[in-house]
């Protein structure tokens, strides 16, 4: 009788943590999440997925963070996973140069930090666990696209450059120690969960408010950058498709095609039914003191040895995110209109 895998998620409560921990429910893992104590819930994303622990739910949540080593290998000795998946992160490429040292010791150390503990819980229980690091195409930064796993590394913020650490971490891990450390370098994926300050979803939010007149200005940066943007659900199945992949390596995740930050502002105006150029402003605090111009991956090398390809459309992902969020603004109008006052989200900028 095969038992139950367990896999273990730190950054389960981020985008790529619900639609991973969806995806290994489905599969019939049991999934561990790591997650930060927090003076307000953080679990929004996960909240339909979570059962009451009392009633053994294949979903668990721990305390923990990448800052505190010592929990994360009690963690991986208790649990005793088969599988672990970093993704957490301070991810914000913007964020990073306002915060740079604290990126570096979460996005950095920390991921050295985990890998340690997953080294001794490796040698400790005598079994051949599998560790995926999430990587990112920020580590390409300013490498001429398109960009693929023999591209030389150039990052241009101090979340890339901490990215770039936690891989080389990864690499050297594997050949220290034979360990199975997979790196996924991941290019931008989005969805209706995305973070509201990336501005895939900044772009749809407002869209939605002003549509619905809660809003009446969208305040952008860089509209020329160009990014290659899939679905985050395509991706998550690319991160468990590596490690059950015989030997640990590393694979650039793309769709292979690239959109400028306008060219997706104009679809989402269009599905919205908005005049973008009627409300759309340009603002300096979203510049970055160096910009990555342009990301387009190759992802040749997952699609042969993976059999990984995206499935969901660029036209059908802006979709999905416009419609989610008009729902979200009609909702929203439905309660200022009985009397309630919802607030702005966020006090700080992305
Ligand atoms: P996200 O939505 O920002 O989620 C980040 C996760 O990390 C959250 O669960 C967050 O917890 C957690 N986290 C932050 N600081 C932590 C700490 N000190 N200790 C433990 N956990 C911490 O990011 P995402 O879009 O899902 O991306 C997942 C990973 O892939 C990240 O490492 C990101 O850098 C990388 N990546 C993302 C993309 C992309 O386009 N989405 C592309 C390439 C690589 P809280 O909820 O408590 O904040
Ligand atoms: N966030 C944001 N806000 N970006 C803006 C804005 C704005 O108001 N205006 C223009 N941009 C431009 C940025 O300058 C950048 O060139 C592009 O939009 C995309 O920005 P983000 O959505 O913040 O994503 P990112 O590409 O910097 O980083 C994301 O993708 C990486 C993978 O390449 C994050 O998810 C990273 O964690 C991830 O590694």
């Amino acid at each position: 009788m095969a038992t139950t895998k367990k896999a273990f998620i730190c950054g389960i409560t981020g985008q790529d943590g619900s639609y991973l921990t969806e995806l290994l429910l489905g599969k019939g893992y049991e999934v561990h999440g790591m997650i930060r104590r927090t003076s307000t819930f953080n679990t929004d994303r996960l909240d339909h997925l979570y059962e009451d622990p009392h009633e053994s739910g294949a979903l668990r949540l721990h305390y923990g963070d990448l800052a505190n080593a010592a929990r994360m290998r009690r963690l991986l000795g208790e649990i005793h996973p088969d599988e672990i998946y970093n993704l957490g992160a301070q991810s914000h490429v913007r964020v990073s140069f306002d915060q740079a040292e604290y990126t570096a010791d979460i996005v950095a150390t920390g991921a050295l930090r985990l890998m340690e503990a997953f080294r001794d819980y490796a040698q400790e229980s005598g079994t051949r666990p599998r560790f995926y690091q999430a990587g990112s195409s920020e580590m390409f930064g300013a490498s001429a696209p398109p960009q693929n796993e023999a591209t030389p590394f150039y990052p241009r913020s101090p979340y890339a450059v901490s990215k770039v650490a936690a891989h080389w971490y990864g690499i050297n891990q594997r050949e220290a120690y034979g360990l199975f450390i997979s790196n996924g370098i991941l290019f931008n994926h989005e969805s209706p969960r995305r973070g509201e300050t990336f501005v895939t979803r900044k772009i749809t939010r407002a869209l939605g408010r002003i549509k619905l007149g809660l809003q009446e200005k969208l305040y952008l940066g860089n509209l020329d950058a160009r990014r290659d943007w899939g679905h985050a659900a395509d991706y998550v199945r690319a991160m468990w498709m590596m490690l059950q992949h015989e030997t640990p390596d590393d694979f650039v995740v793309a769709t292979g095609d690239s959109h400028s930050v306008r060219e997706f502002l104009e679809m989402a105006a269009d599905i919205a039914g908005v005049d973008w150029k009627k409300c759309v402003e340009k603002d300096p605090r979203y510049f970055r003191p160096t910009e990555v111009d342009a990301l387009e991956g190759d992802a040749s090398k997952a699609r042969r040895m993976l059999g990984w390809k995206p499935e969901i459309s660029f036209a059908s992902l802006v979709r999905s995110m416009v419609e989610h969020d008009l729902e979200l603004a009609q909702q929203e109008l439905t309660l200022t209109k009985a009397g309630h006052r919802v607030a702005p989200r966020g006090g700080a900028h992305g």
